[in-house]
């Protein structure tokens, strides 16, 4: 874990199987330690700006509420409170931040603004969300799937619906342990073939399986989990209805889920749409584990945030 240090986490992608397994080693052991009465405040004095630039529930609150947990503090910015709004480039605002705080939290637009932003901050930069990566949410989701199936390696997972951020951060997730994971997708919806390409390198290192569709039965059958997003990501709101069109008949329902193993678990980055991509009774029902999946953001980022800023 060691090596990530003072790295930026920007993709998944760049982090490898070993490092993966080391953070979900130690967001198990700081959860188990939050149980038992908390932790001590290793990250004592240190800070973290948080810039969004679209909104956010789960990512602004669990990094501030962990930052907090571990002895810092974590401070929320947006674009129009910074000289940001007002034209002042970028590398100036990385540079600047990068002499006050101790890591910078982004959530943006294009992924080239991140990549831009690390290049030009001295201190750890942390993509909170782009157009084309979610990282910070596919570590969750493997802590969440680890913890409730006792094992990674082997599982299959099923993820219906949009080729967005969050199927190119599982589908590094799944290739760094060895998951199968089976995607199904609309015509013209699928993920990028360059993300899959390198998720498929990593895969071949550990045993990991991925497979495109473009029926969602034939990537539920057998799974051990399915996962679902929306079908309009934020940014996307004027393609909202074709949208809604496109993706008829790929709807996380009873009748898919059926088609999956008994003890199939469903999976959802939240905020959901029930009567969309979900049905209401599987998103409520007894297999639904969304709201552990959020609540592992904190233990997975407080991870990160004690390897990266530690
Ligand atoms: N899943 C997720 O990132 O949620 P927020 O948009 O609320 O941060
Ligand atoms: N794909 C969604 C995820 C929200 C957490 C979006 O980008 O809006």
């Amino acid at each position: 874990l060691n090596t990530l240090r003072g790295r930026d986490f920007l993709s998944l992608g760049d982090v490898s199987p070993a490092e993966v397994e080391g953070l979900l080693d130690l967001a198990e052991d700081l959860k188990k330690k939050r149980d038992a009465g908390g932790v001590a405040a290793p990250l004592a004095g240190k800070t973290l700006a948080m810039i969004f630039d679209k909104p956010s529930t789960r990512t602004r609150v669990s990094f501030e509420a962990g930052m907090i947990q571990l002895g810092g503090h974590a401070l929320s910015l947006n674009r129009n409170e910074l000289q940001l709004g007002r034209g002042e480039t970028l590398a100036d605002t990385a540079r600047t931040l990068s002499r006050y705080v101790d890591g910078i939290l982004i959530r943006t637009h294009s992924h080239a603004t991140v990549v831009e932003l690390a290049r030009h901050a001295t201190v750890p930069v942390i993509n909170g969300l782009t157009d084309r990566f979610h990282p910070c949410q596919a570590l969750a989701d493997l802590l969440t799937l680890r913890e409730k199936k006792g094992r990674l390696a082997g599982l299959k997972m099923a993820y219906v619906g949009d080729g967005n951020n969050v199927l190119h951060s599982l589908l590094h997730a799944a290739a760094a342990t060895g998951m199968h994971l089976a995607v199904a997708t609309p015509p013209g919806y699928e993920p990028d073939p360059e993300v899959v390409a390198v998720a498929n390198k990593i895969a071949l290192t550990t045993g990991a399986r991925l497979s495109l569709f473009h029926d969602p039965a034939a990537a539920v059958r057998g799974a051990d989990a399915v996962y679902t997003d929306v079908w309009a990501s934020m940014g996307q709101e004027e393609e909202k209805e074709r949208r809604i069109r496109d993706f008829q008949g790929f709807q996380v329902d009873s009748k898919l889920m059926a088609q999956a193993k008994e003890d199939v678990l469903f999976l959802h980055c939240l905020p959901a749409y029930r009567g969309l991509e979900v049905s209401e009774e599987v998103i409520d029902g007894p297999r639904s584990v969304v709201f552990d999946q959020a609540e592992n953001r904190l233990h997975a980022q407080k991870a990160l945030l004690l390897t990266l800023l530690g």
